[in-house]
């Protein structure tokens, strides 16, 4: 049994989801930077292990708590569905309207928002077909394997699914480089004291999409692509 500090942020937060409060309040990554272990990534960070330790051990349990490893894939990939690529359909539009009034007002004397804008259009076009590929190929092909045990993509059986995981992984650190970005150009998403209220909703908006999207990649990356990995090591088995 490995001790808590041996143990992968990945891990931490698959088993309780409501720890990615505490690492995204250290600055912690715990998406596409989900593979290190707490006392790497509290190095990294700079913060004493034994205070992270600290918090994690000290956080109550709260009831939406789920430990995603446990279900279904099938119920996960729902989940996966409702929460974060519907919340994507709904919001990405809804963030280039905003963010092109913010320009149009505000982008002469702060020329921050249009680089904000520029980003999040650029993650925009590399997330909504990246939903597409996910919900036409990977979450079906994930479906299928579980119920029958085949590993087929679209109607051709497959030695592995590894392929579109590699390039759904490598895509989802092009995302998180692009949080990243978003990150450090509005101050953690703090607007400035001049900001009117629609460049506060920008950035709102924008905080949302940072937590949302991190923890999109977290149950892909941690959860979902391993249990893939998973059912395709014990059909060959079998
Ligand atoms: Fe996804
Ligand atoms: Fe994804």
């Amino acid at each position: 049994m490995s001790t808590i500090q041996e143990r992968t942020i990945g891990d931490l937060v698959a088993e309780r989801p409501s720890r990615s409060r505490i690492f995204e309040a250290f600055g912690i990554d715990y998406c596409c930077g989900g593979k290190r272990t707490l006392l790497q990534a509290s190095g990294t960070a700079g913060i004493a292990v034994e205070q992270l330790v600290r918090e994690l051990e000290s956080q109550p349990a709260i009831a939406q708590d789920r430990d995603w490893r446990e279900a279904a894939v099938a119920e996960l990939i729902d989940h996966i569905l409702v929460e974060h690529h519907d919340w994507l359909r709904a919001n990405l539009p809804r963030i280039s309207v905003l963010a092109e009034k913010v320009v149009r007002v505000h982008g002469g004397h702060a020329p921050v928002v249009v680089r904000i804008a520029d980003v999040h259009s650029a993650l925009r076009q590399e997330m909504e077909p990246h939903l597409e590929k996910e919900e036409r190929m990977l979450f079906p092909a994930a479906r299928h394997l579980e119920a029958t045990g085949e590993v087929l993509l679209g109607c051709h059986a497959v030695d592995s699914l590894e392929g579109p995981i590699g390039v759904m992984e490598h895509e989802h650190v092009a995302v998180g480089a692009m949080l990243d970005e978003l990150g450090s150009l509005t101050d953690g998403f703090r607007p400035p004291e001049e900001a009117c209220n629609t460049w506060r909703a920008f950035y709102d908006a924008l905080a949302e999409l940072d937590r949302n999207t991190r923890a999109h990649v977290h149950l892909e990356n941690e959860v979902l692509h391993p249990r893939i990995r998973r059912l395709e090591a014990a059909g060959r088995a079998s």
